[in-house]
């Protein structure tokens, strides 16, 4: 079996000592696949991928990535070392124009790439490019999470790590989104994804984890998991056991 490009065992991590929110997660990602993330609201999906991304304190397991050990790496390295992280809000700088906000994630890469690297980013993303020199809060929510993986991708990651996406987006650019998302796979980039929006994700999606009070309960290929019965009991949580009253 070739390396994987994410492998992250047992995890444990949270917020305060002795409180773990994340507890021993497993994810695997393999190169060019598209990994998501599901569970119900509070699951620790967050938690667990910003653990990942070195912003929240690991306790226990290990993070590799590459094969390289980045667990205890901080998050502001992790970009140097191959991960960018897309949070869900404040992923950009809204005052700052398009292309200055591209410049500053650019700034880590050699100077006389910079310009090179943004033209690329703007063959990639047409509607960014349109709008250059337009503050970045001015622009739709969809543009805006162009935008925002622009900024990821501009430094060429190994892998990139988002954090819903869609949350917040009206339809049409809910399935803009996931477009990207499928076009940027095209190119050849790994991507991990936490999504509330199953359907959507899972349509994008190689495999999937779903993640219940902190571990991973569940794993399967993405389209089979849509259908799976237990699946549907685990993602829909309070739902599913409320109405046929078995025991959390
Ligand atoms: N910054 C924080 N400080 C303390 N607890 C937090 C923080 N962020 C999230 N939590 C707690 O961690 C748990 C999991 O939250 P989160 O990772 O956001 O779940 P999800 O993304 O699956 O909705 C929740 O109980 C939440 O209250
Ligand atoms: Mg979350």
């Amino acid at each position: 079996m070739t390396q994987p490009v994410l492998l992250v065992k047992d995890l444990v991590a949270g917020y305060e000592p002795g409180v773990p929110i994340v507890r021993g997660a497993f994810i695997r990602v393999d190169k060019g696949e598209i990994v998501v993330v599901l569970g119900p609201n509070g699951a620790g999906k967050s938690s667990f991928i910003k653990a990942i991304a070195g912003l929240v304190p690991v306790s226990g397991g290990t993070v590799h990535l590459d094969g390289d050990d980045i667990t205890t790496v901080p998050a502001h390295q992790m970009v140097r070392r191959g991960l960018a992280f897309v949070p869900q809000t404040e992923n950009i700088f809204p005052l700052m124009s398009i292309e200055d906000n591209l410049k500053v994630a650019a700034a880590i890469l050699p100077k006389k790439e910079i310009p090179a690297r943004i033209a690329e980013m703007y063959a990639v993303f047409p509607d960014l490019a349109e709008r250059r020199r337009t503050a970045a809060g001015n622009l739709s929510g969809g543009q805006r999470q162009m935008l925002a993986v622009a900024r990821a991708l501009i430094v060429r990651p190994t892998l990139l790590v988002l954090d819903e996406p869609s949350a917040g987006l009206s339809p049409k650019f809910v399935s803009m989104v996931f477009d990207m998302l499928s076009r940027i796979r095209g190119h050849g980039m790994t991507i991990l994804l936490v999504e509330q929006n199953a359907r959507a994700a899972l349509a994008i999606g190689d495999r999937a984890y779903v993640l219940v009070e902190g571990k991973d309960e569940h794993e399967g290929i993405a389209s089979a998991l849509w259908n799976d019965p237990v699946v549907a009991e685990l993602y829909l949580g309070q739902r599913a056991k409320k109405s046929d009253g078995s025991a959390p």
